[in-house]
């Protein structure tokens, strides 16, 4: 997979150097291009915000350095002529985008080459968001129901819940499975060594060796948790996906 980092901050993105996802780059499993905004504007102060129309605090970014960057990655990368499958995705993090989540993060792992364009101040001129679908799919995506400074901790967070599930990238692909959100459900809880510690007690249940029963127990913890910190998940859990042994566990 192929990567692009569009922001007037490319030193936001450093932590991308580093644990897995550095690894990943340098193995040669994503490429990763960090793109400085500054260096698409054509003047000596390399402005890249201007006042609202309309009026209103902030500033809001104007549209020719980004359309000059995202011409640029366009150029650059495989195009639908050149054989690639499909137009490059387009993330534009942002409070009013769609709600980035773990389905999400699997279906943008299936893609060739992401874009991600952070914005900053209150926003991108419009414009370009409806120019861009003529180079990219775009997708304005929002972390969580909240307001970040700009897009560079959102992709972050994005490129790390991405970059985790391409093939090779985690060494025991197992770890993906039995995840939080891997199957709608909240992951069951964990322990290791010592099976008495500060005067509490690893369950019983895994020190048995019944491998039956420990899953079957896990299972229940799953719901048992996804019912007290997130009920809206359990609601949305497909009931006609449960299982006998599942239901044996609620
Ligand atoms: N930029 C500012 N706030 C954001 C959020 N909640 N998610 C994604 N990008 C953002």
């Amino acid at each position: 997979m192929r990567i692009d980092v569009v922001s007037i901050f490319p030193e936001y993105l450093a932590p991308l150097e580093l644990s897995l996802i550095g690894k990943a780059r340098q193995d040669g499993l994503l490429e990763l291009n960090v793109h400085d905004l500054r260096t698409f504007t054509t003047d000596k102060h390399r402005t890249v915000d201007d006042t609202p129309y309309g009026g209103g605090a902030g500033m809001v970014m104007k549209p020719e350095p980004w359309a000059q960057a995202l011409e640029s990655i366009a150029k650059s990368g495989m195009t639908p002529e050149d054989g690639a499958a499909k137009k490059p995705v387009l993330i534009v993090p942002s409070p009013a985008g769609e709600r980035f989540n773990q389905a999400l993060a699997y279906e943008l792992a299936d893609e060739e080459q992401l874009v991600f364009a952070c914005g900053r101040y209150e926003g991108i001129d419009e414009r370009v968001i409806e120019w861009a679908a003529g180079h990219f799919t775009v997708r304005p995506m929002s972390l969580g129901d909240y307001v970040l400074n700009g897009g560079e901790v959102a992709v972050l967070a994005m490129v790390e819940a991405i970059g985790r599930l391409l093939p090779g990238v985690v060494g025991n692909p197992e770890s993906l499975v039995e995840e939080s959100h891997s199957d709608g459900l909240l992951e069951y809880p964990v322990y290791t060594k010592p099976s008495s510690w500060r005067d509490r007690e690893v369950p019983a249940i895994l020190l048995s060796g019944n491998h039956g029963k420990i899953a079957q127990w896990r299972r229940h913890e799953q719901f048992r948790r996804t019912a007290a910190r997130r009920p809206d998940l359990l609601a949305e859990f497909d009931a006609g996906g449960l299982t006998r042994a599942d239901k044996a566990a609620f």
